[in-house]
């Protein structure tokens, strides 16, 4: 029996932030990618920062020719044309359930029946805009972290009816182009990611409103402390080696320490308006606009150096 050809044409649906990162990943993975955005600025803007990007990442070794990379990128002129001959379709529009709902109708009824269609929303169960499609089994949400050309992870979460076989391809996919996929098993709200980062940043924004610690000491706990075993550890993987019987002695020694913690957590008020002028004021005079893209191309320059530095290392010992 012949294999099934590996999917090669993706359609990308948006190219603000996390589409244009997308075609990205796919195109230096070889495959083609058709770009699809309502405001052409945009398509000017994203074309502009991907060649710039590629340049940048062909330094690092993350894209072996930059110009070909480029190449596989065409914009379409709409989002039917884009979706026409695509084997898996990636949305990326803003962050609204009924705007979801209504291009997820559009892309079920004119993808090809053997496309898979995803959605990149953040906190948006694919529930609430799938079910009354008729190919609702081929739906699923693939979240990325900004930018996923730089920072691999990308959670799967299926509704109840998303079929198996539609999760295992979207592993297959995402792991072919280089990206380091994650199952959510059940829908819930913030996936996994957003839950964890939801803990440290309730805690993180507590600590420094109370003035228990500078904002910038507080960043460096994290960035030259918890941050480094993290990059390439993980918090479980962490404490099975912080004590010498496992989790279980982990859990004996300092279980009691935690709970006391986690019968006190931050409330939801550290998230009001005041907590964060506190905060605010502690990070110091808000950045130009100059200097936030600065900041962010020097960002994405430290982590085209990680993403370089984590390819040359094994995963275990
Ligand atoms: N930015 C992040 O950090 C991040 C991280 C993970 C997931 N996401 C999710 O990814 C999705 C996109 O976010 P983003 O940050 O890229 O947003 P963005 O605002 O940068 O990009 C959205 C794009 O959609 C286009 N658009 C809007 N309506 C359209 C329509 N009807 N047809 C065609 N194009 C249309 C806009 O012109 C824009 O280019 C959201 O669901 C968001 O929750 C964002």
């Amino acid at each position: 029996m012949n294999a099934k050809p590996m999917d090669k044409t993706i359609a990308v649906i948006g190219a603000g932030l996390i589409g244009r990162a997308w075609a990205m990943v796919f195109a230096r993975a070889g495959w083609n990618v058709r770009l699809a955005d309502s405001d052409a600025d945009q398509l000017a803007h994203a074309r502009a920062f991907i060649a710039a990007s590629f340049d940048e990442q062909q330094r690092y070794g993350l894209v072996t020719d930059a110009r070909a990379a480029l190449e596989r990128i065409e914009h379409a002129a709409s989002i039917e044309s884009a979706i026409e001959e695509a084997d898996w379709v990636q949305e990326n529009l803003p962050e609204k359930v009924d705007l979801k709902r209504e291009i997820f109708a559009l892309l079920d009824r004119h993808a090809r029946p053997d496309a898979v269609l995803a959605s990149s929303t953040s906190a948006i169960p694919a529930s609430r805009f799938t079910e009354g499609l008729a190919g609702r089994a081929r739906c699923l949400v693939a979240h990325p972290v900004n930018p996923p050309h730089l920072v691999p992870i990308v959670e799967l979460c299926g509704a109840p009816w998303t079929a198996a076989a539609t999760i295992e391809r979207a592993e297959r996919v995402f792991a072919s182009v280089g990206q380091t996929p994650v199952v959510v098993r059940r829908e819930l709200d913030g996936f996994v990611l957003n839950r964890l980062q939801g803990a440290l940043l309730s805690e993180a924004m507590r600590l420094v409103g109370e003035g228990y610690v500078s904002a910038d000491d507080l960043d460096k706990t994290v960035r030259d402390g918890l941050g480094l075993r993290w990059s390439f550890l993980g918090p479980m993987a962490t404490i099975e080696l912080n004590a010498p019987g496992g989790v279980a002695d982990y859990c004996a020694r300092y279980g009691d320490f935690y709970r006391r913690l986690a019968a006190d957590p931050a409330g939801p008020d550290v998230w009001d308006a005041d907590n964060a002028a506190k905060v605010g004021a502690a990070l110091g005079t808000p950045r130009s606009s100059e200097a936030r893209e600065a900041r962010t191309r020097w960002r994405d320059r430290r982590l085209m150096a990680l993403a370089a530095h984590k390819r040359e290392q094994p995963d275990s010992e």
